[in-house]
């Protein structure tokens, strides 16, 4: 069995050691543009060059190192229908999706940010705290990272909504599903925590009318892509204080542009795309007990629906 390996970071090497240890009976190869590489069988890759399509094209399965496979999808049928495209199933990240989330609901939940900008200022002043009963959190999608996430924020009391495509049920949260019911989960949740994947449904989902439907004084939360944000709605309204604050991971661009406004806006909290790593031995582990599932003839989870594009 043959395994082509690609990196967008170009740090393939440790993948490599990790899959000859998880799956000694595998033959690797690293992908380099422009080289004659021998037909695979599967394909491991995230964010692959579009020269990288003819390889994708003649493989049995290809592995996404990560969970959203939008900069898969964006080949169309380019890489076509009948290859499966599976993606991570947790794999670690659903952890950290929910101490980053946990950690952001807390910190504008107990003025955290407020008390940040006063230290500054050297003002010591106790603020009115926030009522936990008007601090309703809205999970936008409630997939693997969107599930971990609610049940990490269960335990501090705050109202729980969540929204995905079909029905869901979740104890303790008031879950909503379709179009028809995103205005009214948008006009409940105070923290408005983003966790879709990126599709032609949900692009530009977080925009100045949808945003506009949040209570006064709202925080958002996007840990999802980038294209789901209006960025220059998001900052107007920021700035006219309708919305609170944000914090984000994910941008149109990345990085994120040295002048791009979102760095000049105290109340826009900035990380580098780093709220769920990938942890490549989890990843590893999981795409070769998943390879070994598929050389069986088993069925394996986390397969993409290629209508859905997730
Ligand atoms: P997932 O398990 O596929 O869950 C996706 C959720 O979104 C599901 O609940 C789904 O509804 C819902 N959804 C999809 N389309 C929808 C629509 N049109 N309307 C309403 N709900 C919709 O994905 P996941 O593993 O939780 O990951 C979610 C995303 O997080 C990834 O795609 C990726 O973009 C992002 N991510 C970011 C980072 C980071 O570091 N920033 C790391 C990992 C992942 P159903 O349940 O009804 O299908
Ligand atoms: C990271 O953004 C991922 O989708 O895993």
């Amino acid at each position: 069995m043959r395994i082509l390996l690609h990196r967008a970071d170009g740090k393939t090497e440790p993948w490599l050691k990790d899959f000859s240890s998880c799956l000694p009976e595998a033959e690797l190869a690293i992908w380099h543009a422009g080289e004659k590489n021998p037909p695979c069988d599967y394909a491991v890759v995230w964010s692959p060059p579009e020269a990288m399509l003819p390889e994708l094209a003649q493989v049995k399965a290809i592995f996404n190192t990560g969970a959203g496979v939008d900069a898969l999808l964006r080949y169309g049928d380019a890489i076509p229908r009948e290859i499966p495209i599976v993606r991570l199933g947790d794999a670690g990240m659903g952890l950290q999706m929910a101490e980053y989330v946990t950690h952001a609901v807390l910190r504008y939940f107990r003025r955290f940010d407020d008390y940040e900008r006063q230290a500054r200022a050297g003002v010591w002043a106790a603020l009115p705290p926030y009522r936990r009963e008007d601090f309703a959190v809205g999970v936008l999608g409630l997939g693997t990272l969107g599930t971990r996430v609610i049940e990490a924020l269960a335990p501090f009391g705050f109202p729980l909504h969540g929204w995905s495509r079909t029905e869901k049920r979740l104890d303790g949260v008031q879950c909503y599903h379709g179009a028809n019911s995103l205005d009214t989960f948008l006009r409940a949740s105070r923290v408005l925590v983003c966790m879709l994947p990126l599709t032609p449904e949900t692009g530009n989902l977080l925009d100045r009318s949808n945003l506009a439907k949040l209570p006064a004084g709202a925080y958002l939360i996007n840990v999802a892509r980038g294209a789901h944000l209006a960025e220059p709605e998001l900052l107007a309204m920021i700035r006219s204080g309708q919305i609170a604050a944000a914090t984000l991971d994910v941008f149109r661009n990345e990085p994120l542009p040295a002048q791009h406004p979102f760095w000049q806006e105290p109340r826009i909290t900035i990380t580098p795309h780093v709220s769920a790593l990938t942890l490549r031995r989890e990843s590893v582990q999981q795409i070769a007990d998943k390879i070994r599932r598929l050389e069986r003839g088993q069925p394996v989870a986390d397969i993409v629906d290629r209508n859905l594009g997730y």
